[in-house]
């Protein structure tokens, strides 16, 4: 059963004006463009994480975590980057060494570090064929399937609230025919997949889910294809997955493909984030500044696109070194390839983020009997400096799950609540990307860190589970 109640509420309080904003107001007004130029440029971030956080998106890195001691690594990692990816540390080997065994120093001083400068972090990898301890490469069978299962649950347990989205599985993709890769985890049974999906729900509902892969940026490929079908088959069936991550190693072998944004809005458009996970692009010069710039515009295009990793700082910090396929040179010096990136972002998108599941949680009590929800936007949309709340509900004997878009109307949002009155007898059990007060009768969610800055007219997406009868009437949304 489906609800869905929607009230605009109190203006934001006044706020520098986004860049966006003012650029729209300029030239509105009888300005000229040269007018226009100027305001963009005089607004305009200068790192890459600030900038493409005036697009609603992030701009992150892999971080090594026997990096953390170089000044100069360490110095362009706070200034330029607002996400960061373990490259190794969060890994299975490096994780749990020994079977039940689980090792996080590493991994932990990555999200330290990453949480004392104000930056997020994508899990990268729970489960995948490559990098698995020597002790799972030798398991098989329902052996390997629980050990798989407690890995899982174990890591996402460990870092439960801390992860923005987790590769969930990583590389189960042939290269060639569209199917399945063959490895120890395969042979499992065909479900291992989806079997990961549901644990790492079940053990952090918080985080995104995705699935991440390299050579599926080109449409016409079989691979891409492939993961495609897979995540249409998931999200038809209910399998929690949020996002799926292209990885983008681009080089002369698998270059750029001119259909990348085609590929980035055909997954989206099946009801899940796209996130570029581990960009590289070799080679130098122009050229390689120009397909930077390329993928950034992809991405701004794409609204459910949520940001770029690119994978390492330097290139003297990249696995594929003698390619030079990074944003800066082994000295920290900024390529052009940054320069281009950063001048891409700031030139922004013609498409305002819209998304930010995880949008479901599976319940832990009677599964629900109704279809999944969906939910409605509001049908004019808030005006400058409010917000709008529109519920989705899926309700079903004794319990219920519910989501909440929140949208910023004219201006953007720094920080929003929502607040709506339970029915007597119901109580929030669990809720998702927001904070909450109060648990029984009125209660508020608060945006958290990470979704606090809606851009004008893009939205944003909570949810909660409960006990009892799910919330229906006025909600009130409140910008800041
Ligand atoms: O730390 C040890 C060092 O002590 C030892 O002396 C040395 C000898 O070979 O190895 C070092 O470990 C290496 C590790 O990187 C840290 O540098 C491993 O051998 C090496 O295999 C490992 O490579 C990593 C690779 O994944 C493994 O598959 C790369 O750093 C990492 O960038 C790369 O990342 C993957 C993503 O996870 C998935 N997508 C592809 C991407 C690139 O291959």
């Amino acid at each position: 059963m489906d609800k869905v109640f929607a009230r605009t509420s109190q203006s934001a309080a006044a706020r520098p004006r986004p860049r966006a904003t003012v650029v729209s107001m300029l030239a509105g007004a009888a300005a000229v463009a040269a007018t226009v130029a100027v305001a963009t440029s005089a607004s305009a971030g200068t790192t890459l994480g600030a900038s493409a956080a005036e697009q609603g998106r992030y701009f992150g890195t892999a971080v090594a975590a026997n990096k953390l001691s170089d000044s100069t690594y360490v110095g362009i990692l706070n200034r330029e980057f607002n996400m960061v990816t373990p490259e190794n540390e969060m890994k299975w080997d490096a994780t749990e060494p020994s079977q039940n065994q689980f090792s996080y120093s590493s991994s932990d001083r990555i999200v330290a570090h990453a949480q004392a400068n104000g930056m997020r972090v994508r899990g990268h990898a729970l489960a995948w064929h490559s990098q698995q301890p020597g002790w799972a490469q030798n398991m098989s069978g329902t052996a390997l399937r629980n050990a798989m299962v407690n890995h899982i649950t174990q890591v996402a347990t460990h870092f439960k609230g801390k992860i923005y989205s987790w590769d969930v599985v990583n590389e189960a993709f042939d290269d060639g025919n569209g199917g399945r890769r063959d490895s120890n985890l395969q042979r499992t049974g065909n479900d291992w997949i989806e079997v990961a999906f549901r644990t790492a729900r079940a053990a952090d509902p918080g985080a995104k889910l995705c699935y991440n892969d390299y050579n599926t940026d080109n449409w016409t490929w079989a691979k891409t294809q492939g993961v495609y079908n897979m995540v249409k088959d998931f999200k038809a069936r209910g399998v929690p997955i949020d996002c799926v991550g292209f990885q983008s190693h681009f080089n002369n072998g698998s270059p750029y493909p001119s259909n990348y944004r085609t590929t980035l809005q055909n997954f989206a458009d099946l009801g899940v984030d796209v996130q570029i996970t581990e960009l590289d692009i070799e080679g130098s010069g122009s050229a390689q500044a120009t397909t930077y710039g390329n993928v950034v515009k992809d991405c701004l295009a794409v609204a459910r696109c949520n940001g770029i990793t690119v994978w390492g700082i330097r290139d003297s910090d990249s696995w594929r070194a003698s390619g030079t396929p990074l944003l800066f040179d082994g000295s920290g010096n900024k390529k052009a390839a940054y320069t281009s990136t950063l001048n891409a972002l700031n030139a922004g998108g013609t498409t305002p983020p819209t998304s930010t599941p995880p949008t479901s949680t599976p319940p832990t009590s009677t599964p629900p009997t109704t279809t999944p929800p969906t939910s409605t936007p509001p049908s004019t949309p808030p005006p400058a400096g409010a917000c709008t709340a529109t519920l989705s509900t899926n309700q079903w004997q004794g319990g219920f799950v519910t989501n909440v878009r929140v949208t910023a109307g004219g201006s953007a949002l720094n920080g929003w609540s929502v607040s709506l009155t339970l029915p007597s007898g119901s109580a929030v059990t669990n809720a998702w990307s927001a904070q909450t007060s109060g648990s029984t009768g009125q209660v508020t969610f608060r945006n958290v860190d990470y979704n606090r800055q809606v851009p004008a007219g893009g939205n944003t997406e909570f949810g909660f589970q409960g006990t009892g009868t799910a919330p229906s009437g006025t909600v009130s949304c409140t910008a800041g």
